[in-house]
């Protein structure tokens, strides 16, 4: 028996799949590639010493998912498949609606003719919109997703929810992921993003390497500590575990669970830049610039029920996140490319 990962040579896939091979499981691997090198999935190798399948592919063509549940015994699938660049969404809401939602529809009937009723799925704690509470719990409402990348993670919630509704065999677990940073502590896998990053991490990660010249500050007149944007980033290791224990709980016949992966803690966009600065020694110069159309000031986790129904809670902190970020790009200065 085999667990499916889509998108599994992409950022946090590739940090799953080693989770998976360290845990025992047989890893099946199904990427298109439009986001991710396969060079990812060698290192996933080297670092486990185990072997993967894959089979370059999308998750929209029904033939070659024909062929992987013919040729492997697949009983869950993580579904990590997807684009996902807030910006971008806006510019090509359709190439966003139809990647994201027809995929995971084809995906969805492939797998249940081949009666393979068990998914866990990449949520985003952008379901949440402007929440309605601070800390978030599972229990916050949905708001009002800011693009269209953020509404289909909100509509496949919803697809996902009904599925399982009309056929209880399906185990279906939503996971709502808060902001994932850091990288695999070999310093081998890690982030690579394509051009200028959006994300905050990432910038300051080429800032740092000299291939940006200095991080710009999205606002500091929100309402927070001192006016800056305040996430809840957690280490891509911790978050790469939490599906190892989703995955168990599937096994006890999960049904419908939404989980939050976070750490519980709100950093500021200046606290990221000091503990970068101490936890490895370089500056990050930085100029204040407007907000980003579509922020919000402040986002952060109720972690409570993923550790009292998963056993799972994130281990390393900010300075660690900091640390493992930075050996990735400094020993990696092209991404998978050097
Ligand atoms: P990523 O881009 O590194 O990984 C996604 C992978 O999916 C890539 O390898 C890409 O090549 C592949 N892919 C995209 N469309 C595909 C298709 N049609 N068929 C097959 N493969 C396809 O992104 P990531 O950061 O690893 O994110 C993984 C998942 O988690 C995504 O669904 C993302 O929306 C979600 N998520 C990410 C974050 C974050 O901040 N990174 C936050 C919340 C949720
Ligand atoms: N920021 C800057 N400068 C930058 C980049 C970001 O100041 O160059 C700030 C933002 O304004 C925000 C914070 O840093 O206050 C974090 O921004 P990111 O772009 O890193 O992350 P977001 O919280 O905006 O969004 C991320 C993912 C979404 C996901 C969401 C879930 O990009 O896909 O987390 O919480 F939905």
């Amino acid at each position: 028996m085999a667990i499916l990962v889509t998108g599994g040579a992409g950022y946090i896939g590739s940090h799953t799949c080693v989770e998976l091979l360290n845990a025992g499981y047989e890893v099946v691997v199904l990427d298109n590639l439009s986001n991710a090198s396969e060079k990812s999935l060698e290192r996933v190798r080297r670092i486990t010493g185990k072997d993967l399948a894959f089979y370059k592919g999308d998750i929209l063509d029904r033939d070659i998912l024909n062929k992987l549940f013919a040729e492997n015994e697949i009983e869950s699938c993580i579904h990590f498949a997807g684009l996902k660049a807030v910006g971008e969404s806006v510019q090509k809401p359709w190439e966003y609606y139809h990647n994201n939602i027809s995929g995971t529809l084809t995906l969805v009937d492939v797998m249940r003719q081949h009666n393979c009723k068990n998914i866990i799925f990449s949520s985003s704690a952008t379901v949440y919109g402007n929440p309605a509470q601070i800390p978030i719990t599972e229990e916050c409402p949905k708001g009002e997703c800011t693009n269209p990348y953020g509404w289909t993670k909100s509509m496949l919630e919803q697809v996902l929810t009904d599925i399982q509704k009309a056929d209880p065999q399906w185990n279906v677990i939503l996971l709502r992921y808060f902001n994932p940073i850091g990288a695999h502590k070999s310093g081998t896998i890690g982030e690579n993003p394509n051009g200028i990053p959006n994300n905050l991490m990432p910038y300051i990660t080429q800032v740092a390497v000299g291939k940006l010249k200095e991080l710009g500050v999205f606002g500091d007149d929100y309402d927070t500590p001192d006016g800056t944007g305040v996430r809840d980033y957690i280490h891509v290791v911790d978050l790469a575990v939490g599906h190892v224990k989703a995955l168990k709980k599937i096994e006890e016949k999960a049904g419908l669970c939404i989980y939050n992966l976070g750490t519980g803690h709100g950093y500021s966009v200046l606290d990221i830049v000091k503990n970068f600065e101490k936890a490895n020694g370089v500056k990050i110069p930085y100029v204040i610039k407007p907000r980003r159309a579509g922020d919000i000031a402040t986002c952060y986790s109720n972690a409570d029920k993923a550790e009292k129904e998963l056993g799972w809670k994130a281990e390393n902190g900010i300075l660690e996140m900091c640390e493992d970020s930075w050996r990735w790009q400094k020993n990696n200065p092209n991404g998978y490319e050097s």
